[in-house]
């Protein structure tokens, strides 16, 4: 069995995070009042009370509702800096995390707001932790394709800043075809592509995220399992599957860690991943997600380093950077 002495000191990348999702109740407080914005809640002890989801929608509602607090571009560098000093202590040398420009744009915050606060964060965070990075960009999946491309648009002068494009938001009823024109734009531009697909949706959108939209990884697709030729297929040319534990249980994808499929699908050698999705909202880090998998699934030492390993073969950085690393 694994222990967490051993776990922080593995070398992990972290591929599935929303920045957004790192805003933890007490930097919530202080930006707001920062800003002069009244929240809805009283006291960190009531805005934790109010994260008692029930599936996906609910986190969301919520979710959008607390990242009104970020207007700023130090407001965005303070976000990103207190997730990248949780990766120092976790033990996460690489990250590439997500970011959602409509949900600021939308209120009327410059893409390039959100965009420069993360970005000199992330610079710091290579100086100064030695984490490097590579910021992901993704488009709200309930919002029409048009206003995706628009969002692309924004990003264009900005190229130097952004690896990739990802998907996220409300899955069912918005499958990734809805999408297949503008992530063809953003792979001329040489984006890296991702999507979340088999979250709460069907694994025919983990099928239609590879055939059309030609996604590099998938974000979640824990719902393959309902497939035995789609795990086939996925153990067989090694897609990535960015999947989020803690996430899964507190949005009732699972009832409880013990019926969590990642150290089957590990097993069936299909390229699984560990990462932490939203942890000011699931209630953990990195480390927490892999302690839920000892705790649940009696996680061995072998299988942590394996799926550590994962974690940087999925990454978007050079081989030669992971070997070093493995
Ligand atoms: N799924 C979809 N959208 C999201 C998520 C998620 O897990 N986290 C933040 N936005
Ligand atoms: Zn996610």
């Amino acid at each position: 069995i694994a222990d967490e002495a051993f776990i922080r000191r593995l070398p992990k990348a972290e591929l599935h995070l929303h920045l957004e999702g790192s805003l933890e109740p007490e930097l919530m407080f202080k930006l707001a009042e920062r800003n002069n914005i009244e929240l809805p809640y009283a006291s960190v002890e009531e805005i934790r009370a109010a994260y008692d989801f029930t599936n996906l929608q609910s986190f969301l509602d919520i979710y959008y509702q607390c990242a009104d607090v970020l207007r700023t571009e130090q407001d965005f560098y303070d976000l990103t800096w207190a997730y990248l000093l949780r990766c120092k202590e976790d033990g996460v040398v690489h990250t590439e995390p997500f970011f959602d420009p409509q949900t600021h744009t939308d209120r009327g915050i410059p893409f390039e707001v959100a965009l420069n606060g993360i970005d000199r964060a992330l610079c710091d965070g290579e100086e100064q932790l030695n984490i490097t990075s590579g910021l992901i960009m993704c488009f709200l999946r309930h919002l029409s394709e048009e206003a995706a491309f628009a969002t692309l648009e924004m990003a264009k002068p900005h190229l130097d800043k952004i690896i990739g494009v990802g998907l996220d938001s409300s899955e069912v009823g918005h499958p990734p075809e809805k999408f297949a024109n503008v992530f063809a734009a953003a792979a001329e531009l040489d984006l890296f592509l991702v999507a979340h697909a088999g979250e709460e949706g069907p694994s025919t959108y983990i099928e239609t995220a590879l055939d059309i939209l030609d996604v590099d990884r998938i974000d979640h697709g824990v719902r393959c399992t309902d497939d035995p030729v789609l795990v086939d297929s996925l153990a067989e040319n090694r897609v990535p599957l960015t999947v989020c534990p803690l996430s899964n249980t507190r949005l009732k994808v699972y009832d409880n860690m013990n019926q969590h499929p990642i150290l089957k699908l590990l097993e069936q050698g299909v390229c699984v991943t560990v990462n932490s999705d939203d942890p000011a909202f699931f209630g953990g880090y990195l480390v927490d997600n892999y302690m839920a998998l000892v705790e649940g699934l009696a996680m061995t030492r072998a299988e942590a380093v394996a799926l550590a390993a994962n974690s940087l073969e999925a990454s978007f950085i050079d081989d030669e950077l992971y070997e070093e690393w493995l």
